[in-house]
């Protein structure tokens, strides 16, 4: 899983996981480990169809506790006269993945004939559904109109993926990536400090062609702007992402707009500042292209002619800091290498920053292509903080924090 998924320090809340009778509840072993790695507890109910496809001892070998089968099975399973009430009280998510077709007639329906249906019907919080099915069973219409009724019901809905299935059929109906389920789950049991806000955020190198062939960039991964993009998704926020090439995924409640120059990128972001709340400028955008040589490859047997000119692109953060609204916030990122400190209150400064976060990138943890960074923060209000090496999604969780709204 891609760094910015790797979320942690839920403290211990709770979520209970249900599983029903698909091939694909093997991939439910996979959720409870993501789910365990965000600190969370994680308690499960496995139908009966469920139990023949995993077992109850995998779930509870790889920490989930307590683990619940049929209601009215061996002592030791059902957890007392009320399991079918108890993560109600406990929990602060339910979430099903996979989920059958039968499930979601079950859940769509109100009926409560085994315990997980009867602990859904039960459970006062979030509740998210990841069906999995054959691609006509999810196409039939009872089920379609048992996917709108969960809708209307509140249910958080992640559709699941087209490709081929297990029966050899091709179409809609395999479980949602595990990445998707994941960001859903987080995002149920996250605050909503951030709902309602517009949040844009640049991230990535930008590639700036030379000729048909070539271009000039750097090695950005994109991480640091992915973590921002996830911290702000899961506490609400409504994301756009305008990123360079990179290679990441992200869920689909955020809205991506690829781009590869910093032309193009500076394009798009003063398109969408003036709909936006906050920026974020986490891209490492070229500071200048080279003049183009032509469209077709330069080939080395003219090398002996070869000359390079730059011209210089365009501040993209510092436009938005020109023409910022009162409302709105922005956040910059500073590359360094050698100590930030001065560096930051300048850039700060001159580009109408609220918050700037910088880093030096030849210290061991921080910058290009790491999962950590070791940041100094200041903002506007004067506040000036050092902070230790910490994972990139810790880092964009406090800078959420951090920066001074309304
Ligand atoms: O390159 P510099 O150190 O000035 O970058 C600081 C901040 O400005 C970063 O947040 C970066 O994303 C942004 N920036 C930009 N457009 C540029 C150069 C930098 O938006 N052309």
């Amino acid at each position: 899983m891609q760094p910015h998924f790797r979320f942690a320090g839920f403290m211990g809340r709770r979520v209970h996981l249900g599983v029903t009778g698909s091939i694909a509840a093997y991939r439910a072993l996979d959720l409870l480990r993501a789910l365990l790695a965000a600190d969370l507890t994680v308690s499960a109910t496995l139908t009966d169809a469920g139990a023949r496809f995993v077992t109850p001892l995998s779930f509870e070998a790889l920490g989930a506790s307590p683990v619940y089968g049929s209601m009215f099975g061996p002592a030791g399973q059902g957890e007392g006269a009320f399991g079918h009430l108890e993560p109600g009280q406990d929990a602060a998510a339910l979430v099903i993945a996979p989920a059958t077709a039968n499930m979601l007639a079950k859940l769509a329906h109100g009926l409560a004939d085994d315990m997980l249906s009867c602990q859904a019907l039960a459970f006062p919080g979030p509740r998210i559904v990841a069906p999995a099915m054959n691609p006509r069973m999810w196409q039939a219409p009872a089920t379609r109109r048992n996917w709108d009724a969960l809708a209307d019901l509140g249910f958080i809905r992640v559709d699941p993926e087209s490709g081929g299935v297990a029966c050899g059929d091709t179409g809609t109906g395999r479980l949602a990536p595990l990445e998707e389920i994941l960001a859903a789950t987080l995002r149920a049991v996250s605050p909503q400090d951030y709902a309602g806000r517009r949040v844009l955020v640049t991230l990535g190198p930008t590639r700036e062609p030379w000729d048909g062939v070539r271009f000039w960039s750097n090695p950005s991964s994109g991480t640091m702007g992915a973590c921002m993009a996830m911290a702000a998704h899961l506490r609400g926020a409504e994301v756009t992402v305008v990123a360079g090439p990179v290679d990441l995924l992200f869920p689909s409640g955020i809205r991506v707009v690829p781009v590869r120059t910093a032309l193009e990128m500076h394009e798009a972001c003063l398109d969408l500042w003036p709909s936006m709340d906050i920026a974020c400028a986490t891209a490492a955008v070229a500071d200048f292209r080279p003049e183009p040589h032509g469209p077709g490859k330069f080939k080395k047997s003219g090398a002996g002619d070869l000359r390079v000119n730059f011209l210089p692109n365009p501040d993209i953060l510092k436009a938005m800091g020109e023409s910022k609204a009162d409302h709105q916030r922005l956040i910059g990122f500073a590359a360094e290498t050698g100590d930030p400190r001065a560096e930051a209150a300048r850039k700060l400064a001159a580009k109408g920053l609220d918050l700037m976060a910088a880093n030096d990138v030849s210290r061991q943890g921080s910058g290009f292509c790491s999962a950590t960074n070791e940041m100094f923060v200041i903002d506007a209000t004067g506040r000036v903080e050092s902070w230790p090496v910490l994972p990139k999604t810790e880092v964009a969780w406090r800078l959420w924090d951090h920066l001074p709204l309304d």
